[in-house]
């Protein structure tokens, strides 16, 4: 897909690569750029800071509410043409605990933003892009979704989630003939803040680099962009080693499965990308013992 000239909508565009991704299309020379994201204060100093560089709206969207979804769609079509190239980028890491430390608040929160955000926000588009016969969908999930992390259980379910929904679409689409398009981005570790903390043997991630690679993916029609490039290995290693042969070369010689034991998130509570509690300080909830 072309991105001069087209109505680009991004979730999460108010932070990390959402935002690159925003400010990239409109240097690309997109007609306009609708932001949703779940910040109201960042919204508006976003809309202010690319405003020089062309037509820029924000709503405030909670993507994991219908309820505000419809709010926000309502507000987008009375001043916007139909959505070109929706960029499904919103999402959270809520904390570094293992499973059985996790609360249903911290579960219902990773699913709902992380998972059934895009879905919900997808629905909200692709009958018109099918029935207008075009457009382009890009989700960004995760190499989390092709991967077991520990103290990620939550993060890695909701991309794994992810990367199943959307190479289903994308299917579903082709079997039509449909010429609207999926592109499904899965990068490593970005440094955007999101991960703060994490100390991992493979590189982190330029947060510009990234958005430049993703973009370039939508507009060459890619199906799946992994990111860096060496993640299109994963599962061909995942399918040709045994599990206890990957555990030991990618969990204990390359330290994936200790990458999230110092992580911190961003360390203001509250910010994009954690929820309100911060890392570690979520409320517990008390279940019944099971036996
Ligand atoms: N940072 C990484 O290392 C990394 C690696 C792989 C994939 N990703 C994925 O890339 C995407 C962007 O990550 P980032 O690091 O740029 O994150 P970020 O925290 O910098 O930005 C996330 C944005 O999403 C918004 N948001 C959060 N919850 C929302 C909600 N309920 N409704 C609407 N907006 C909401 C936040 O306000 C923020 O603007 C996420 O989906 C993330 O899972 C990140």
């Amino acid at each position: 897909m072309q991105i001069q000239g087209k109505t680009v909508l991004i979730t999460g565009g108010c932070s990390g690569i959402g935002k690159i991704m925003g400010r990239m299309c409109l240097e690309k020379g997109a007609a306009q750029l609708i932001i949703w994201d779940i910040n109201e204060q960042a919204i508006a100093a976003t809309v202010r800071e690319f405003s020089a560089l062309g037509r820029v709206w924000g709503h405030p969207a909670d993507i994991a509410r219908p309820d505000s979804l419809d709010r926000a769609l309502a507000a987008t079509r009375v001043a916007c043409p139909p959505v070109d190239l929706l960029i499904n980028c919103a999402g959270i890491i809520t904390n570094n605990l293992t499973f059985a430390e996790q609360s249903d608040t911290d579960i219902d929160r990773t699913i709902d933003i992380n998972t059934k955000g895009a879905m919900y926000v997808t629905r909200r588009f692709l009958p018109q892009m099918i029935s207008r016969g075009q457009g382009h969908i890009c989700n960004i999930t995760s190499s989390a979704g092709m991967l077991a992390l520990p103290k990620m259980a939550l993060y890695t379910a909701s991309k794994w989630a992810a990367i199943g929904w959307s190479e289903s679409i994308r299917i579903e689409l082709d079997r039509e003939k449909s010429p609207v398009r999926i592109t499904t981005v899965a990068p490593y570790f970005i440094n955007t803040g999101m991960f703060d903390g994490i100390r991992s043997f493979f590189k982190i991630q330029d947060p510009e680099a990234v958005a430049r690679k993703a973009l370039k993916a939508v507009e060459r029609n890619r199906i799946y962009k992994g990111i860096p490039f060496t993640e299109h290995f994963i599962r061909l290693m995942q399918g040709l080693f045994p599990q206890r042969w990957f555990d030991f070369v990618f969990g204990d010689v390359c330290g994936l499965y200790t990458v999230m034991d110092h992580f911190t998130g961003r360390k203001s509570p509250g910010k994009p990308g954690m929820t309100k509690e911060g890392p570690g300080e979520t409320q517990r909830e008390t279940l019944p013992n099971a036996s």
